[in-house]
């Protein structure tokens, strides 16, 4: 299945533009199903309508786990290594995770899971939480995985948009020398969740936590006496496989739907060409499964794949800065996919943690999340890579199940910052403002794609119209990224960022709105904006624009009771970096705050701001440069 040479990349793309339908009916054979598709791909971009495999009938489990058991069930499926570098490390081969994901899907089922039930996912990066993913899916749940970062507020907020029935979370969670107190929050959070009948609950900590009656079951106890035999659901190539919750421009995370074949079988074609992945390669990414990266680039892309995927339970800077660094010699790591924000972070550390260690086993490096500046390519290809191992910048999106725009490791050409270019398979294109396809190089424009993808989002969570409105309505015809694009004078893509109200920070999206409700709810607050300015470290820092009712004073509290609120609804993964109290802000006449002003502004630009023309009152904009000067 694999590419492994330029030609052979080559024809790909060849038989892909010749007969798309049939490229991808070719990898679609080399799985396990119950019953074959009658029909490869049915598709309208106009109502946002897609199906991949209609008619099939397989289960995505059987063909990460049952499939490897006859040859390779001793292979390790999945190495774990824990926070703490001195606690044992645990290795599940794939018969033993089998086993486990069947006595767990029994636990599900003895609770009163059916298919299509919503279960969702609140726990640290252990071992249980790839068990529970999978035993959903083996029992035809949806999965909802929700990032452990996230508070009470967010974590009830996706379990009532799902009307999730069960939640599965752990004691705690550590995360360096801190342990995040997930029972406690999950407590709360489910003081207002009707739908939920039942939590389980992981001991990891041994924090002290309340368990309530009937409500709460110890995972430990509900697996002892369990069936060891699961026979999986049939389901169709359709069905849900899971919903993962990411921010928007405007209003409540939406509920991104992944459905089951076409997200398989992108899945690990993706990560089998991307990483260029060989039988007995060790591959380790350091994303969390409570993101896209972790769901298909932690479980499902390498367990498809039948290799054994590193699940790493701390963070890069604990005990010190060279932890990645010590992991990836104590177990001969081949393929490493990390993010920049993390190498830009570790980089700042000095050479000598990296210079510890000893990194000939990298083969592959990878990157993904945000944009990697050059600075930062050059000191991972440099002192991680040395100079031998093809760096991977791979453009993808929650919204797109996989990987979209990315060379394939040592096939074809890489350069610093770019992506380059789309994987056979995909027809991404850059479009002006108009959505007239600009087909020539070295142009600048925004983010499509033209053809349907296995692995693409079918909806968002009860809210059809709104996936449509959000991806498909910009340029009819086309999905929509949200994303900038340049194109080179080779046809090379270079990713510039977010066009639209999100923000990544340190590689999570953050939607504007969300965020300037949580600092509105402060009694003392009128009204806010919130623009991103470069980070050196998170990539972008979050800039605040406030109007209050009574202006604060130089050392009042009031910047920590903000950065409190934004904890509390969204998680401390957000935090505002700079605030600056004004008068009024930028809008235009029909009340639209013009953030392209503030983001200049937020970046230091005084002068030179563009079109103020359309503003309502444009001498807003010269207060606010007089108090960014005497904020000095
Ligand atoms: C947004 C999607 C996909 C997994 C992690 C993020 C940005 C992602 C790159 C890259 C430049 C990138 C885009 C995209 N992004 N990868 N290699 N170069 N930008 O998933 O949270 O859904 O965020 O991340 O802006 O739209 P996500």
């Amino acid at each position: 299945m694999r590419i492994k040479s330029l030609e052979e990349y080559h024809l790909e793309k060849e038989n892909f533009e010749e007969k798309p339908e049939n490229f991808w009916e070719e990898k679609a054979k080399k799985f396990v199903w119950y019953r074959k598709w009658d029909e490869v791909l049915n598709w309208d971009f106009k109502s946002a309508n897609v199906e991949w495999f209609k008619g099939g009938k397989l289960n995505i489990t059987e063909n990460c786990l049952d499939r490897h058991l006859k040859n390779n069930g001793d292979r390790i499926a999945i190495k774990w290594i824990a926070n703490n570098p001195n606690e044992k490390n645990i290795e599940l081969s794939y018969k033993e995770l089998h086993l486990q994901v069947c006595k767990f899907s029994n636990v599900l089922k003895s609770k009163g899971i059916n298919k299509g039930d919503r279960i969702c996912l609140y726990m640290p990066m252990v071992p249980e939480l790839a068990i529970a993913v999978l035993a959903c899916a083996r029992i035809g749940a949806i999965h909802s995985v929700v990032f452990a970062g996230f508070s009470a507020k967010s974590l009830s907020d996706r379990i009532n948009d799902a009307t999730c029935k069960a939640l599965i979370t752990s004691d705690g969670g550590f995360r360096g020398d801190k342990i995040t107190p997930l029972k406690s929050i999950a407590d709360e959070a489910l003081r207002s969740t009707p739908s939920i009948e039942f939590c389980i609950v992981l001991e990891r900590t041994k924090s002290t936590i309340d368990m309530k009656d009937n409500r709460d079951f110890w995972w430990q106890d509900e697996m002892k006496n369990v069936n060891i035999n699961c026979t999986p659901e049939e389901m169709n190539s359709e069905d849900k496989l899971f919903i993962l919750y990411t921010s928007g421009s405007t209003g409540k995370p939406k509920g991104i739907v992944h459905t089951t074949a076409g997200y398989m079988i992108y899945t690990q074609y993706s990560f089998e060409n991307v990483f260029q992945y060989q039988e007995n390669d060790l591959y380790w990414c350091t994303a969390d499964i409570g993101w896209i990266t972790g769901h298909s680039y932690i479980i499902y892309g390498p367990l498809l794949a039948g290799a054994t995927t590193v699940m790493f339970e701390g963070v890069p800077t604990y005990p010190d800065a060279g932890r990645f660094w010590k992991i990836v010699e104590e177990n001969k790591i081949n393929i490493f996919y990390t993010a920049p924000t993390a190498i830009r972070a570790l980089e700042a550390k000095g050479n000598e943690y990296v210079r510890k260690y000893n990194l000939s086993s990298l083969k592959v490096l990878g990157t993904v999340g945000e944009p990697i500046n050059e600075d930062a390519w050059n000191w991972y290809y440099n002192e991680i890579g040395n100079k031998k191992c093809p760096i991977v910048d791979t453009w993808w999106q929650t919204e797109t199940g996989g990987i979209m725009i990315s060379n394939l490791a040592g096939i074809n050409k890489e350069k610093a910052t770019f992506a380059t270019l789309p994987l056979p398979g995909i027809k991404a294109c850059i479009v002006d403002d108009k959505g007239a396809e600009l087909e020539q190089n070295n142009i600048e424009g925004k983010l499509c794609v033209k053809y349907p993808w296995p692995s693409m989002a079918r909806t968002i969570y009860g809210d059809h119209q709104r996936y449509f409105n959000t991806y498909f309505s910009a340029f009819p015809g086309k999905y929509f990224s949200g994303d900038g694009c340049f194109k080179n004078e080779e046809g090379l893509f270079r990713i510039t960022g977010r066009v639209d109200d999100v923000i990544i920070v340190s590689g999570h999206n953050l939607g504007t709105a969300e965020i300037e409700s949580a600092i509105d709810e402060h009694q003392n607050v009128c009204e806010s904006a919130i623009v991103g300015y470069p980070h050196n470290i998170k990539g972008n820092g979050l800039f605040a624009f406030i109007i209050c009712h009574q202006k604060p004073k130089k050392d009042d509290e009031i910047n920590l009771e903000i950065n409190n609120l934004i904890t509390k609804h969204v998680g401390p993964i957000a935090k505002v970096d700079s605030f600056l109290y004004v008068d009024g802000l930028p809008k235009t006449r029909s009340g639209k705050i013009m953030r392209r002003i503030l983001r200049k502004i937020a970046s230091g630009i005084t002068e030179d701001l563009g079109d103020t023309s359309t503003l309502l009152d444009p001498a807003v904009v010269e207060k606010i440069i007089t108090e960014v000067k005497n904020n000095k």
